[in-house]
């Protein structure tokens, strides 16, 4: 089976949280190769800024969606709207994701909740609304988007993200097995630290990790773009980040905690 999804015929790519950070990066990597777009984010005037852009200088077909995903029922009405639309989607990006940086006896419980319904929930029911679809249509490419933090045994005062960066590493790994042989292929992309509004959230920004150790943003997701393309479970780009990552796979697992305590501090 063809393993090289072909990029001459039309085709769609859903990006969630498209406004931001790697989820931009990723909408015009899409445009540049005339990939039609739904894009995704809560915030509806950044939304059509983004569309009209991408309109002007590449001239495809951008809809646009705004909505809150970590509301109940939203992966659905998402997956209802796009069908409505009378679109198929060939390329997935679970990419909308939020930190929550604080001594985890200390973090607001919504916000916790909210974290895990959009890093984990959504993600996972998202892909299980399109892989069918695209297994239908005969090919597809998923890109779950992790972090560098999935490799590690945990991150001191990011306890709750840490998990769910690895429930994403662990989730896509066992997909891709699954998918091995198939037309769609699903790739874990885990970048490293990165300055984007992510960062920004609770002051991260200021931590030595992101202080020491930012990387370069369209670095990091052109070679998740190539990943994807050529159907890769796993993308960690940049000899820091790989160090990173299987560093934190090392035993003893202490050392990996009190380095990342380290970091993970101002
Ligand atoms: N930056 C890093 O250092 C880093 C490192 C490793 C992994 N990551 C992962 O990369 C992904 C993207 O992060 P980023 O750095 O690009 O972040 P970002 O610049 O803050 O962008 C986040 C995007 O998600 C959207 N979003 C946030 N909450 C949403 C919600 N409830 N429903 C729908 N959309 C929502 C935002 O738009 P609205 O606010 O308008 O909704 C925005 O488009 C996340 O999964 C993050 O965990 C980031």
């Amino acid at each position: 089976m063809n393993k090289n999804i072909s990029i001459k015929k039309e085709k769609t790519a859903l990006i969630t949280g498209a406004t931001g950070g790697i989820g931009y990066e990723f909408s015009q990597l899409f445009a540049r190769d005339k990939i039609n777009l739904v894009l995704v984010a809560r915030n509806q005037e950044k939304l059509k800024q983004l569309s009209e852009q991408l309109l002007t200088d590449y001239g495809i077909k951008v809809y646009v969606i705004a909505i809150d995903l970590t509301k109940p029922a939203a992966t659905q009405s998402l997956h209802q709207d796009i069908k409505e639309k009378g679109l198929t989607i060939d390329f997935l990006i679970n990419n909308a994701g939020i930190g929550n940086y604080s001594l985890f006896v200390d973090a607001d419980l919504n916000d916790l909740t909210n974290m895990l319904a959009l890093n984990v929930i959504a993600l996972v029911q998202l892909t299980r609304m399109y892989l069918p679809e695209m297994i239908q249509q005969g090919g597809g490419r998923i890109v779950n988007v992790a972090s560098i933090a999935a490799f590690q045994p945990g991150g001191p005062k990011e306890a709750a993200y840490f998990a769910s960066k690895s429930f994403v590493l662990a989730f896509n790994r066992a997909l891709a097995v699954e998918l091995k042989g198939t037309s769609v292929s699903s790739t874990a992309f885990c970048p490293g630290p990165l300055k984007t509004g992510f960062a920004e959230q609770g002051g991260l920004v200021s931590t030595r990790l992101y202080r020491y150790l930012a990387g370069d943003i369209q670095k990091q997701v052109a070679k998740a773009y190539q990943g994807m393309l050529k159907g890769k479970s796993t993308v960690v780009a940049g000899l820091i980040n790989k160090i990173l990552a299987f560093s934190g796979e090392l035993p003893p697992r202490s050392i990996a905690l009190s380095v990342n305590k380290f970091l993970l501090n101002k």
